[in-house]
């Protein structure tokens, strides 16, 4: 990575705007029900405070189309946040103006002050010019951690990097950057891609990509019977992209080729419709009144095989519809099969880190992707205005020592 990082800048005394990616999930009455990104950006906040400056805390929540949505507030994440670090954290009623300047220049070393949603806004998500200079003018360091937002170019991932510097990356969006980079540029082969989901039309840009890359693509989730159907397999009811199937043609011809293995469900978890309380079967050949709703056993023991033999692994997107049990072996199958593998093993995307955590197997992944939309911008070859405008430069070296990253600890 060619860009600045927090340990390449002086912090001490410093106010450092820190954009986070809190955008964690909220339930009914407005609890926090996964902490995930609040955890993954502690390294960063941690680090800031340890060099002695002063984190100015800025994300959005949500998606509150440019409207004060009390139900959208921060405020609980800072709450979760102060738990976390075991430190006060102030809360700013807004994210730009007179009010947040007064708290921003009163903080001292060692502290922390957390921004109201930046979405409250309409010129966050323009890119207002105006905006992103009132966001500037809080701080003096500006810090980029949320990989997640990275691929929006917004006032406070793009626009601020106009109207302050130095402009840098913080340590989860290193982290990001180093093993979802290596997995585009230097991967160890065999490479092995898994991607799932629902439909091949959110991911034609990272498919053709993995064509490139990989040497094998294994292909699960609903996406997988336009691939069949266009491969001439009797699908039955299963879900199809009838407007892709030239597109899935391509792609099979294309891997061809290419000399690259693309492989499809041999066998299927079938019922008469996407449902809890349906009898589940095992079959080879899909009847025209059933639908595939996971890859069958033949089809875990074949990718669960090339999953073992692989040295890199990139997985995005579940194999079935996992959240109901009867359809969720093949996911967790595939979970574990990652975990055990011994390969450099990256997941993205919110399915696929869900069926990790599910299977238990978290930990034993090299790295677990904070971005969902990034990530697949990422891996399918796009670049991220967030990283974009992040400064470049040569490493300081005196300053090189590279903190121990623990996210998820
Ligand atoms: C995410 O949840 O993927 C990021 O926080 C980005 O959110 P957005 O899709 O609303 O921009």
């Amino acid at each position: 990575m060619n860009k600045l990082t927090i340990r390449d800048v002086s912090l001490r005394g410093k106010r450092v705007f820190v954009r986070a990616d809190l955008n964690v999930p909220l339930d009914e009455a407005g609890e926090i029900t996964d902490d995930t990104r609040i955890r993954a950006s502690l390294p960063t906040i941690q680090y800031v405070l340890e060099q002695g400056g002063r984190v100015i805390l800025a994300s959005h929540l949500g998606r509150p189309k440019g409207k004060v949505n009390p139900r959208l507030s921060l405020r609980p994440v800072a709450a979760r946040l102060s738990a976390l670090l075991g430190k006060p954290v102030a809360f700013a009623p807004d994210c730009v103006g007179p009010e947040v300047e007064k708290q921003a220049q009163m903080l001292r070393d060692g502290e922390v002050l957390l921004l109201e949603n930046l979405r409250f806004h309409p010129e966050e998500e323009q890119n207002d010019p105006g905006f992103a200079r009132g966001l500037a003018a809080l701080a003096e360091v500006y810090v980029n951690d949320a990989f997640g937002a990275a691929h929006r170019a917004h006032a406070s991932t793009v626009g601020i990097t106009h109207f302050l510097a130095p402009c840098v990356a913080g340590l989860l969006m290193e982290r990001e950057l180093e093993y979802l980079g290596k997995a585009l540029h230097d991967p160890a082969r065999p490479y092995v891609a898994i991607v799932g989901g629902a439909k091949v039309s959110d991911k034609i840009t990272l498919l053709r990509n993995f064509l490139k890359l990989a040497d094998t693509l294994l292909i699960g989730g609903a996406m997988a019977y336009t691939f069949l159907k266009a491969s001439g397999t009797e699908v039955g009811k299963s879900r199809v992209e009838e407007d892709k199937l030239e597109l899935a043609r391509n792609l099979m011809s294309a891997a061809e080729a290419q000399n690259k293995v693309l492989r499809l469900p041999v066998d299927h978890v079938v019922a008469d419709r996407q449902d809890a309380s349906v009898q589940a079967e095992v079959t080879s050949r899909i009847a025209p009144d059933r639908m595939g709703l996971d890859i069958g056993p033949a089809t875990r023991d074949l990718y669960c095989r090339d999953i073992a033999r692989a040295k890199t692994i990139v997985w995005n997107g579940p194999m079935g519809v996992f959240e109901i049990p009867q359809f969720a072996d093949g996911t967790l199958a595939v979970a574990r099969a990652v975990a055990q593998s011994g390969a450099v093993s990256i997941v993205g995307g919110g399915d696929s880190v869900a069926a990790v955590n599910q299977a238990g197997v978290a930990d034993k992944i090299t790295h677990i992707s904070t971005g969902g939309g990034a990530s697949l911008e990422f891996l399918s070859g796009m670049t991220l205005p967030g990283v974009e405008a992040l400064h470049e430069g040569r490493r300081q070296a005196a300053n090189g020592n590279k903190p121990k990253f623990q996210p998820w600890g």
